[in-house]
């Protein structure tokens, strides 16, 4: 939600700002911008373009702007529409001041009525204009106890403008009477530091760093910096400087590679065989005495003992994947489990009861809403004494250098590797992993289900690679002929019951968040109650029917669609039952519990290839954002 970079050092800003900005489109493309100390006129030089990167890239082509210190942003439009005037850098009338910003400001609108009064006119309808104006305001002030025009002095200016602040903010600002340096700070939102070669880059995401260094400071929350070429000063809240050493990126962290394919999501869901020998060979350990099979969790399990529920919070398909993992929980590892829409639980959590677990899934690790939810529920445990009530926390996500991960100790890192595709395909597959290791965690501590089914599962879950790939080889030529009779369809409902209801809503959402196509996803048994009014020759009906207990009644919930003249489209092994679709997606006879893993296969293929073949940018999806870190 809205990239920010920012460099400083020996080397040509621009073409480093752009190539950030590239990494970070997928935060945001409705509007980017760059803003860089003009070492010949000792000025700030701004350029902004609306819409995507490339019309910024396209303006800037033979610019050669001389200077060493910018910030550039990629902006996903929150306050003021994806127009010109909103786009960021934001600039104060002097035209000295220029700020990058990802977050909101709550308060912005009482800041600028205050400032309208003192004569300020403003050229945006951002939150973020206030802060500019305000800086410079505050260097006016500062300039009369005869502070010097240094980094140090801009470094005050912007501490004493945040603490006006109220909202979550990441922003960099440059002053064009301190050339050199450059100020950034965060609350609630993403900043990295990375330390390259002749020169620092600050950025809201690791792929904007990667290029330039695998050495990085995170920066912690409510933390301000001071970068120049010489050195970064960090100083927390208090203004006390903090040292801390730097960290080096993983590999995964840096990769981002489309290879052949003609999307990242489409490579994305071919990596998925991978995503799945990932999980296994980080979390799977054979005891090689017993022959046994463990999940190897990197924490201290023996808290699970007194774990009696558990709490899941979650946004968009990560919440998807928390409702498989609760059907988990409470059907295989018998612990009653709720999943909680994060926006919702932080302004409605449910009554505090002893001995819960709380599980935030977020693949970004950077959800404002998750992470906000998660923060409440730290601290309104944290506050009864009873020791019933401590908080006892796990994250799933792929980031865990992330705000998620910096505050939960107990962390599940999905490994999925850089997913830069706006609609989740790899991290919720691995997401779903991480679920199955848990339940069997809880399954074994609490001797819900025997050693045989454990094994079982556990041996399901090892076949997985070879089977996804088998699925992918037989889905992509058949689901792009299916795109090609469907492309043009206005409704979809996605039914699916027990453990693939989450997976028709996983379905459903892929569907709209590429292709704009209207899909929802509802248990089958609910179709009479209500969708079933939808249905006639123009709404296809998609069941996904794995052979289970309620089977049969998939089948017959199907046979109501079809009655209603819907063309059918069956998830599903061939057997008994199936030959009632008119089209029939095949995937592999399995365990029930496993099926999830495999009917998500063809939804996604079948998703990608509908949004491909209306010829929408499939990962670049309109008003959305891979990671979305305002309320
Ligand atoms: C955004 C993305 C979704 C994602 C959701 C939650 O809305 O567009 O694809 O599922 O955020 O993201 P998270 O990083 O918390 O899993």
């Amino acid at each position: 939600m809205c990239g920010i970079v920012a460099v400083t050092g020996y080397k040509k800003a621009l073409p480093l700002l752009i190539n950030g900005l590239e990494k970070l489109e997928y935060r945001g493309y409705d509007s980017a911008g760059i803003a860089i100390i003009n070492s010949e006129k000792n000025s700030i030089s701004c350029n902004k373009a609306e819409g995507k990167l490339k019309n910024l890239k396209n303006n800037l082509k033979d610019e050669n702007i001389p200077g060493t210190v910018g910030i550039g942003h990629t902006r996903w439009a929150t306050h003021g529409k994806p127009e010109f005037k909103n786009a960021h850098p934001h600039i104060d009338g002097s035209g000295t001041i220029a700020v990058v910003q990802n977050g909101i400001i709550e308060n912005f609108q009482d800041l600028k009525n205050k400032l309208e009064k003192e004569g300020i006119i403003f050229n945006s309808d951002t939150d973020t204009e206030v802060i500019p104006h305000l800086i410079k305001r505050e260097l006016n002030t500062l300039s009369k106890l005869n502070l010097e025009n240094n980094g140090s002095t801009l470094l005050v200016a912007v501490r004493n403008v945040i603490s006006d602040l109220e909202g979550s903010y990441a922003l960099a600002v440059l002053w064009a009477d301190a050339p050199t340096s450059l100020v950034v700070a965060r609350r609630q939102a993403p900043l990295i530091i990375g330390l390259g070669e002749g020169e620092f880059i600050c950025a809201s995401d690791t792929p904007a760093i990667a290029n330039f260094t695998n050495i990085i400071l995170p920066m912690e929350d409510e933390e301000i910096a001071l970068l120049t070429p010489l050195g970064i000063e960090i100083y927390d809240i208090n203004n006390e400087r903090q040292y801390r050493n730097p960290v080096s990126l993983k590999v995964s962290e840096q990769i981002m590679d489309k290879m052949n394919f003609k999307h990242y999501m489409l490579k994305e869901i071919y990596d998925q065989p991978q995503t799945a020998k990932n999980w296994l060979e980080n979390y799977l350990n054979q005891d090689l005495e017993k022959g046994k099979y463990q999940i190897n969790y990197p924490f201290d399990t023996k808290f699970f003992e007194s774990i009696e529920r558990i709490e899941i919070i979650a946004c968009g398909t990560s919440k998807h994947a928390a409702m498989v993992g609760s059907f988990l929980l409470e059907q295989f590892s018998g612990i009653p489990t709720n999943v909680f829409y994060a926006s919702e639980f932080r302004y409605s959590p449910p009554p505090l009861l002893p001995n819960t677990l709380t599980i935030g899934v977020t693949q970004s690790g950077e959800t404002a809403d998750t992470i906000a939810a998660i923060d409440m529920e730290i601290k309104r445990r944290s506050s009864i004494e009873d020791k019933n009530f401590k908080p006892n926390l796990i994250a799933i996500t792929n980031r865990k250098e992330s705000s998620i991960g910096r505050m939960v100790s107990n962390i599940i890192d999905i490994c999925a590797g850089i997913e830069v595709g706006v609609a989740a395909t790899k991290t919720f597959f691995a997401q779903l992993l991480s679920f199955y290791g848990l339940a069997i965690k809880f399954a074994e501590i609490k001797g819900t289900q025997s050693i045989d089914e454990i094994s079982n599962l556990i041996t399901e879950l090892i076949k997985l690679p070879p089977l996804i790939e088998d699925l992918l080889e037989q889905h992509n030529k058949s689901s792009e002929k299916l795109a090609h009779d469907f492309f043009n369809i206005k409704d979809v409902i996605f039914l699916g019951r027990g453990i693939n209801y989450p997976i028709a809503l996983e379905g459903a959402l892929k569907l709209k968040e590429i292709s704009y196509i209207h899909a929802a996803g509802y248990p089958a048994g609910e179709m009479k109650h209500g969708p079933i009014a939808l249905l006639d020759k123009k709404v296809p009906v998609i069941s996904i029917a794995s052979p289970c207990e309620v089977f049969d009644k998939v089948i017959s919930n199907a046979q109501e669609a079809k009655a209603r003249d819907s063309y059918l489209i069956g998830i599903a092994p061939e057997c008994n039952g199936t030959e009632i679709f008119d089209y029939l997606m095949k995937v592999p006879s399995s365990n029930e519990w496993i099926s999830p893993l495999l009917n998500i296969i063809p939804l996604q293929l079948l998703s990608y290839h509908i949004a491909a073949h209306r010829g929408l940018d499939v990962d670049q999806p309109r008003n959305l954002a891979k990671s979305v870190t305002v309320e």
